[in-house]
């Protein structure tokens, strides 16, 4: 596991960004494994500039993100599908159809769940994934617990999760109850992994999630046993390490 702390946001992101960007001019057929939250838009917002000026194509990639809520018309606002084509999609050149969400919004979920699967297994693994972290060590929405699922399926957000996602809705009453994510198998068969991570009030999950036991009450300590990763924290998360 690769570790960076930064001092300033500028060099972080430029360092995200420059860690996908490279990764498609080697291969401008990557498949990336994509996230949303607060942190990685800063990236996506890079990504756009570079890909304006002229230094970076999308239009071969194919992308795949890690969830979706249950339960938001595809055109919320705060969808994660409305996230990911207001944050990145919508200002590169990447066609919509090649780029995937999961639709929280089927009327058939635990389907849905099983169609994901079957297109990540056919089409990945993805070539990098980049990841957040929740507070309470949540990758993508695997929340922590006695177990955890390999497979895309159905979760129940945590009381802590929804309270922290409160942020972006009217009221926590408006934050949907469940989720669609990928599950831990998936996200472990990336080739690579970028976790991204920000602020002071991350400082402890970060510390359990790398420094700690590999516990499914802690679903990032499972990327101890990942062979490729590369962590990108700032001073405040990585506060403890
Ligand atoms: C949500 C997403 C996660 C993300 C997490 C952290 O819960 N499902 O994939 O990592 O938020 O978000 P933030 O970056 O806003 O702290």
């Amino acid at each position: 596991m690769n570790i960076y702390t930064f001092k300033d946001d500028e060099s972080f992101v430029e360092t995200a960004a420059s860690i996908i960007s490279s990764l498609v001019h080697v291969n401008p057929h990557a498949k990336l494994g994509l996230a949303t939250g607060s942190t990685p838009v800063g990236l996506y917002a890079k990504l756009i500039e570079m890909h304006r000026k002229g230094l970076v194509s999308f239009a071969g990639v194919t992308t795949y993100n890690l969830d979706e809520y249950v339960g938001l018309p595809e055109n919320h606002p705060e969808s994660y599908r409305t996230f990911m084509n207001e944050k990145f999609f919508n200002h590169i050149d990447i066609p919509l159809e090649q780029t995937h969400v999961p639709n929280g919004n089927a009327e058939d979920l635990e389907e849905e769940c099983r169609q994901y699967d079957q297109m990540l297994d056919t089409y990945g693994p993805v070539d990098i994934q980049l990841l957040g972290l929740g507070h309470n060590g949540h990758i993508g929405f695997n929340e922590p617990g006695d177990s955890l699922s390999g497979a895309t399926h159905l979760v129940e957000l945590q009381e802590k999760t929804r309270t922290a996602n409160a942020r972006f809705f009217p009221s926590i009453d408006d934050v949907p109850t469940h989720a669609i994510t990928i599950g831990v198998a998936s996200i472990m068969k990336a080739r690579q992994i970028l976790l991204l991570v920000r602020g002071e009030d991350k400082a402890e999950i970060v510390h359990r999630a790398l420094k700690g036991p590999i516990t499914t009450q802690c679903p990032a300590s499972l990327l101890q046993c990942h062979p490729n990763v590369v962590v990108l924290l700032d001073q405040g998360a990585g506060r403890l390490l």
